[in-house]
């Protein structure tokens, strides 16, 4: 009698723990699908505004290749720059004397060709209306051929955006 009892309190026990647990796992499903659509569907505008983002990254890549120089520049270090004039020193002087180029001491800011008594190439006179500012000395010793076609200074160029930077920070302090 008493085990009888117990043993049916134990199925109820069971039965009802049966029963709580089936709701509790429809309530949960049915919550999980509602909350998986919902998540779904902010899952796919996540995806969405991560692609707008990534083109409009690459866009802002694209149009930083100009602004990359400037930021460079703004940390460049002078010191380092004496070293990659070593690349330079051959051909050009920093103490106001012409050697197979012109000096370079004052370069920043001085006119394009406008050193006195050199004789510059077609090349580089063709741009003389311009300046060197430390943008277009960029470009100039990036890739000297390309910036001034004919030019007569053989030099490949420095491929480095920091050995720029740092050099005409050096050339700079030269002025
Ligand atoms: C092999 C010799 C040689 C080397 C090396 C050389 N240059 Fe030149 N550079 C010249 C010559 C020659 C000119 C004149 C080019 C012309 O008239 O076409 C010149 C012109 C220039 C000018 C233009 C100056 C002006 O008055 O308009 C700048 C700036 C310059 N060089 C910077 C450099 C820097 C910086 C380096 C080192 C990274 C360098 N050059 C390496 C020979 C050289």
């Amino acid at each position: 009698m008493f085990d009888t009892m117990t043993i049916t309190k134990g199925l109820g026990a069971v039965c009802g723990s049966l029963l709580v647990f089936l709701l509790l796992g429809w309530a949960g499903s049915s919550l999980y699908s509602m909350g998986h659509g919902g998540h779904g569907e902010e899952g796919a505008q996540a995806y969405t505004i991560a692609v707008e983002g990534g083109e409009s990254g690459g866009e802002a890549e694209a149009a930083e290749a100009g602004p990359a120089f400037a930021e460079v520049l703004a940390s460049a270090d002078p010191a380092k720059g004496e070293k990659v004039f070593a690349k330079c020193k051959a051909c050009h002087k920093v103490d106001g004397t012409d050697g197979t180029g012109p000096h370079l001491n004052g370069v920043v800011g001085r006119a394009i060709a406008s050193v006195g008594g050199f004789g510059y190439s077609d090349g580089l006179k063709a741009l003389a209306a311009k300046s060197w500012t430390p943008e277009e000395l960029d470009h100039w010793l990036e890739n000297p051929k390309g910036y001034a076609p004919g030019n007569k200074m053989s030099f490949a160029g420095l491929p480095k955006v920091e050995d720029r930077a740092n050099l005409v920070a050096y050339l700079a302090s030269l002025q």
